[in-house]
């Protein structure tokens, strides 16, 4: 593979910034979407009490992390204990009372990588997503928000990623692509990785949230409010910065060596996590630890195939980014095969 040689920015790519940040502007929830949302939380939390009156539900994912486009699935986690039922008689039980609540389409998933009850709530037509236990989740996603909270350009960097990858077909797990909070782990490592950074290594901060769950301990400051003005020194605009992203991505990440890492908020080596060779399905062509499952390479789903079709759309948008009269366009025009 050949690198290109380097490129300075292109002169003018700032000026493409308000057409991006338009396209932002049309991809976050409207409000009234976020009360339907909690509506619909407060409502199953009820249906979910009455049969086991110690479990809870978290919202998790992309209606939670201030990731999510509008018309997101809804992603709820089931935290229940004392019980002596197994996930999958939970699951069951759980779709029988939801049918019995008229929620729609309700089907229990017993047997997928994450076990889960689908459904459709006909009052406010939100698709909606429970799993079990999965508190990791629930954690990972607060310190998504907490991220978000610190420079509203991770948002708009995030969004147009998410967009860019959805309109190109990069992001879908089962085919060997990357899924939405890679993208969104990948976005925040390239803010703190900016000169000068536009966001901070939470987790290299004095904790101020600390929670072990599952024998994993989770421990970052997330006093945001106090962290408003970190990237202020620097004053680069959504154009520029996914101009930079995805040359980034395209021409200079270190595929061979290197792992981002939001934990450390740098790059570490292949070597030190022992990622440089296949283990049984990982096979870790593209390495994103995850901030607190650290032995987690999210990038462990792309193989010889799709990661040559990744690193083509990481080139072809980095060339839009560099000569492309509508950037703004070009970058989402759909992939057909
Ligand atoms: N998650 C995780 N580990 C993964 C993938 C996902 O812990 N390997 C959790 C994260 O908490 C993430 C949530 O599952 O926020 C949902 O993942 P995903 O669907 O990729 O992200 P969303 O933010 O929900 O994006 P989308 O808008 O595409 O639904
Ligand atoms: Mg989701």
């Amino acid at each position: 593979r050949i690198r290109r040689r380097e490129l300075g920015c292109r002169f003018n790519i700032e000026s493409f910034t308000p057409s991006f940040l338009s396209i932002y502007k049309s991809l976050v929830p409207a409000d009234e979407e976020i009360v339907k949302q909690k509506q619909l939380l407060v409502s199953l939390r009820k249906l979910v009490n009455k049969e086991w009156s110690s479990a809870q539900l978290h919202l998790y994912g992309s209606c939670a992390n201030s990731f999510g486009v509008s018309n997101s699935d809804v992603d709820i986690c089931l935290s229940i204990v004392d019980t002596n039922m197994s996930k999958s008689e939970i699951l069951l039980r759980l779709a029988d009372l939801l049918q019995k609540d008229n929620l729609q389409n309700v089907q229990a998933l017993t047997h997928a990588r994450v076990p889960i009850v689908k459904m459709m709530d006909p009052v406010t037509g939100i698709a909606c997503d429970i799993c079990i236990n999965n508190l990791l989740a629930v954690v990972n996603t607060k310190l998504l928000r907490d991220y978000a909270q610190i420079d509203e350009r991770l948002r708009q960097l995030a969004f147009i990623v998410k967009h860019w990858a959805k309109s190109r077909g990069v992001n879908e797990t089962y085919r060997g692509t990357l899924s939405s909070y890679a993208y969104v782990l990948m976005c925040i490592h390239f803010l703190q990785q900016r000169k000068p950074a536009i966001l901070p290594c939470l987790q290299e901060l004095e904790a101020t949230c600390v929670v072990t769950i599952d024998g994993t301990r989770c421990a970052y400051f997330d006093q945001v409010d106090r962290l408003r003005n970190f990237g202020v020194q620097n004053n680069e605009s959504i154009a520029g910065l996914l101009w930079g992203f995805f040359h980034y991505w395209a021409y200079y990440h270190d595929y061979m060596n290197d792992v981002i890492s939001v934990r450390t908020g740098r790059l570490i080596s292949k070597r030190v996590k022992d990622w440089t060779r296949r283990i049984g399905n990982d096979r870790h062509l593209i390495c994103i630890e995850d901030p607190f499952e650290t032995s987690h390479d999210l990038g462990r789903v792309v193989d010889k195939y799709s990661i040559k079709i990744l690193r083509e759309e990481f080139e072809r948008a980095a060339d839009i980014l560099q000569y492309d009269q509508n950037p703004s366009i070009t970058l989402f025009e759909p992939y057909v095969a």
